[in-house]
């Protein structure tokens, strides 16, 4: 048994996230927490929202709340919703939380006291009528790069590259609009990242665990050589920056950068999570999280969307580093592209796409998670369509895996009585079906441990055919008329393999595998938490067990109800080859 911590990249706090966001972290990390978890690993699987910055205080503005009470509430909402698609956190925690605030102080005056800290004196862009900075996104203006007249001071929309809001042309705030604007000096505190690039290389390279994509990432941005990068801001809503405990000098109005301090709070929310044990439950955060304390036995993973990768191949890194206390880093990191809105991009800010909440208001959280996961945009972008979910869903979950368990189950109940028949006895067609499910499931399990999804799910898709192949052959219903103890012992096979498929399918949808045993008075803790091998597959069952066949698992969607959410999510038109 292992410990393994998993985190998963904190979601933004500012408004639902998307299928993309869903698929870029939260929910392979949360697969792979459950079949972890199944092979009786002692997971922690962490995440919490990303609460400071721009984003967060310019939301609130715009929602006329105050930046505590949007985020308090917006947590809410994340943290439901993340409940209602089964995620299945340990800790959901929040950025904005006092651990992450002590900690983040903490390593800052680790980072100075050991040379990676410097304060220096830089130009930003200041409004006259504002009285105010104006950091990142708190102006707007012409891209450099492509003319676009609605960049960011951080980004521009249009191009996608990374600005400085000095870059822009024609600025202005997108506080009051105006163009009232000067450079005015002021003091910053910039991390040191030059004089870390030996020891971030050294720690990179020894990382042998890290997929071609996260490698690929990294090695660009270390091969551009890092650059020394302020890690303060001229923000209200962040960790204050403090020095010797006291508010620093000059740095009143300043907090730090949200890319210093949210993934340090991973380290925080597992801090908050040990807060939270209920009574007579013992958690150690810092067992997780330092060497020194027990953390040299944690295999630790994190998942996140590709531009996430370098923050947390290289700065973070080099932020533990510096620090120069044996904190746990991350062993395995997997980094998944992007999920497109077909072929465009989902998009926040613009609301297009498909967002959480709203998913779950179309149908329930296991149609969306076998899509996502068995489409995981693993070795490249993937398109979401309407068109294309819906044959998934169709195909997949219908007509292989649905259709299997209903047809056996209500032709077992027809015929011999709603309980597992005892009569018969498997015979070579039953140990040909057991031999081939061993080595799928030993695919399965492979590509589960190796991250690989869309390899794992074809494998447990492969399964569930297999099932129905094995039903077309052994046609149970025309052996019933001829060699009834023949046809009993391939429904007892059939509905054995129900039971399986359940137990397999949990960690990817875990709330239908859990109406399908239910359907034969099982709960998680009755079968075995993973299939064990040597022979026993379709012994799960005896005979004389009884059951009640599940409603029908999954519902088709039809073309009207496509052609309706089409327009209702404003779908683009697409032609007949990128069609479903
Ligand atoms: N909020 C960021 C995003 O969605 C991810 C932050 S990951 C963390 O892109 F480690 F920094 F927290
Ligand atoms: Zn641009």
């Amino acid at each position: 048994m292992t410990r393994i911590l998993i985190t998963s990249a904190l979601p933004y706090i500012n408004g639902a996230k998307h299928l993309g966001n869903l698929v870029g972290s939260m929910l392979p990390a949360d697969v792979y927490a459950r079949y972890m978890r199944a092979r009786g690993h002692n997971v922690l699987y962490i995440c919490a929202t990303d609460e400071h910055g721009t984003p967060a205080e310019l939301a609130a503005r715009e929602a006329g709340q105050t930046v505590e009470e949007y985020c308090a509430e917006q947590h809410a909402i994340q943290k439901e919703i993340g409940a209602g698609f089964n995620l299945s956190f340990d800790h959901f925690g929040r950025s904005s939380g006092p651990e992450n605030a002590r900690l983040t102080q903490h390593f800052a005056a680790r980072l100075e006291a050991n040379g990676f800290i410097d304060e220096r004196t830089d130009k930003q862009v200041y409004s006259i009528e504002d009285q105010r900075f104006l950091p990142d996104r708190y102006v707007e203006g012409t891209c450099p790069h492509c003319g676009y007249d609605k960049a960011r001071g951080d980004q521009c929309d249009n191009c996608g590259r990374l600005l400085d809001p000095t870059d822009l042309k024609e600025p202005y705030s997108s506080i009051s609009g105006s163009k009232n604007l000067e450079l005015k000096e002021t003091k910053h505190l910039y991390l040191l990242l030059e004089k870390m690039q030996d020891p971030v290389t050294a720690w990179f390279e020894a990382k042998t665990d890290f997929p071609a994509l996260t490698q690929a990432i990294t090695r660009k941005w270390l091969k551009e050589g890092l650059r020394d990068r302020s890690i303060t801001r001229d923000l209200y809503w962040g960790v204050k920056v403090l020095k010797d405990g006291a508010p620093r000098a000059g740095f009143e109005n300043k907090v730090f950068y949200v890319w210093f301090d949210a993934p340090i709070a991973y380290i925080a929310a597992t801090e908050a999570w040990a807060g939270e044990a209920p009574e007579g439950e013992m958690r150690d955060w810092r067992s997780w999280w330092r060497l020194d304390e027990g953390a040299q036995d944690v295999r630790y993973v994190q998942f996140m969307g590709k531009d996430n990768v370098a923050f947390h191949t290289v700065t973070f890194p080099g932020a533990i580093l510096g620090s120069e206390e044996p904190w746990k880093t991350v062993d395995a990191l997997k980094t998944l592209n992007w999920l497109n809105w077909y072929g465009g991009k989902f998009s926040t800010s613009q609301k297009r796409g498909i967002f959480m909440d709203r998913a779950l208001d179309l149908l329930p959280a296991d149609y969306w998670r076998w899509y996502l996961m068995a489409n995981a945009p693993e070795s490249d972008d993937v398109s979401f369509t309407f068109e294309h979910f819906s044959s998934v869903v169709n195909k997949d979950l219908a007509d292989v895996l649905g259709n299997f368990v209903n047809r056996i189950t209500r032709f077992c109940v027809s015929k011999f009585g709603a309980e597992t028949p005892s009569d018969g006895a498997y015979g070579t067609a039953e140990a040909d079906l057991v031999k081939d499910l061993e080595n799928r499931i030993s695919a399965y399990t492979a590509a589960l441990e190796a991250m690989e999804f869309r390899k794992a799910f074809a494998e447990l898709r492969g399964i569930w055919v297999v099932g129905n192949e094995y039903l077309q052959v052994a046609a149970p219903w025309t052996a019933f008329k001829t060699d009834p103890s023949a046809a009993a012992a391939s429904v007892r096979a059939g509905l054995n393999l129900v039971v399986l498929f359940a137990i397999l399918s949990r960690p990817v949808i875990p709330a239908s595998a859990a109406k399908i045993l239910a359907a034969f008075d099982l709960s998680n803790d009755d079968v075995p938490a993973w299939p064990e091998t040597g022979g026993s597959l379709l012994t799960l069952l005896k005979g004389g067990e009884s059951f009640n066949p599940p409603d029908v698992l999954f519902k088709k969607i039809d073309d009207e109800q496509l052609a309706k959410w089409r327009i209702e999510f404003g779908a683009p038109e697409i032609d007949g080859e990128n069609a479903g």
